[in-house]
């Protein structure tokens, strides 16, 4: 008997139990821990090889090719599985990563602008539209502007403390502008005639909050100047505007009125056919034609050039166009509110 501790058999045995465990190995992963287990340190070849030291001198050379054999047919196993394993997953990568253009994508709820700015916008496009342009003016606003000039005394109620929020220090004679009427005022001395402008924006009035008044609200401003212009313009540019904002079967009409700034001065009711409790007439805004002493104030002669105004609010135009109950959904921001109006998801 040999005293060789080396045997044919137990190499072949550790040869063995590694081809099984690299073929049982379903991944790249498996593949490693069944090589450290039967090519590592302490693998069962391994543990044979530690014991060359022992083999007799001349069974060495043999023992060692025996050893040389089965370490290779160990390391050549693991790295053909590994082949194999390696082209395996790319396979089955690609095809879970593969991407179907026809799946319905996840919907993802996107924001919307309010309605009140998309109305704001439709409004003024309604007469960009007809060659006007958009005239903007400061919120803070000075009392000249937005009082002086368009005709309030100093004593006019509308300039008490009830209707107007003044900013600190009073001497200043700064204001949050109670309509959009200044723009009027500064398009006149900003612009050379004639003057077609839309003044969209935000007005401030010490209002409480209630189902029909909001302390801070928006307006949409027109003034017309050029030679010519007649009531009839007036009438004309309001019903066309009344039609793109509420239909084709929208009309308006005029009431006689006053405003220090017109002259004649009218208060516009629109034909609301949807209301909720039947068709009705509403009071939609102001307007006139623009009074000769404020063509004056801006430095126009009243005898070459005349023209019309007129202001509305843009959320009585949302309230009234789809027939809301209540002005505070506009300003409390609930998504809810928006939704009604389409554009979320
Ligand atoms: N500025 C007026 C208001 O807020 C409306 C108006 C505008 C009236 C233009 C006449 C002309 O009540």
């Amino acid at each position: 008997m040999s005293d060789n501790p080396i045997s044919q058999e137990a190499a072949d045995a550790a040869v063995a139990a590694a081809l099984a465990a690299f073929a049982a190995a379903g991944s790249v992963a498996e593949l490693k821990a069944a090589r450290t287990e039967h090519a590592g340190d302490a693998s069962a070849i391994a543990r044979l090889n530690a014991l060359m030291r022992a083999v007799p001198k001349d069974e060495k050379a043999a023992t060692g090719k025996l050893m040389g054999q089965a370490r290779g047919r160990i390391e050549g196993a693991c790295r053909e599985r590994e082949a194999e394993l390696v082209e395996q997953e790319a396979a089955e990568r690609l095809v879970a990563e593969t991407v179907d253009v026809t799946a319905a994508p996840a919907r993802r709820g996107a924001g919307t602008r309010h309605p009140l700015a998309q109305l704001q916008e439709e409004a003024a496009d309604i007469f960009v539209g007809m060659g006007w342009e958009v005239a903007e003016g400061p919120e803070i606003e000075h009392e000249w502007f937005n009082f002086d000039a368009l005709g309030f005394d100093p004593d006019h109620p509308a300039r008490a403390m009830q209707d107007t929020f003044f900013v600190h220090p009073a001497d200043r004679h700064l204001i949050l502008r109670t309509h959009t009427s200044p723009v009027q005022i500064r398009a006149l001395l900003d612009r050379e005639l004639p003057v077609y402008v839309v003044a969209p924006g935000r007005v401030y009035r010490t209002d409480e909050l209630d189902a029909t008044h909001t302390p801070v609200f928006q307006q949409i401003e027109g003034l017309a100047i050029d030679r010519g212009l007649t009531m009839a313009h007036l009438r004309g540019t309001l019903e066309h505007f009344a039609r793109q904002m509420f239909g084709e079967e929208a009309k308006i009409r005029l009431r006689p009125n006053f405003f220090p700034f017109t002259e004649p001065s009218a208060e516009m009711d629109v034909w609301q056919p949807n209301a909720k409790g039947g068709a009705r007439w509403v009071e939609w805004g102001g307007c006139g034609m623009v009074d000769p002493r404020v063509l004056l104030a801006a430095g126009i002669d009243p005898a070459e050039h005349q023209g019309f105004a007129f202001g509305m609010g843009i959320e009585r135009t949302l309230q009234f166009r789809h027939d809301l109950g209540d002005m505070r959904d506009m300003v409390e921001g609930d998504v809810r509110f928006n939704r009604q109006f389409g554009g979320l998801v």
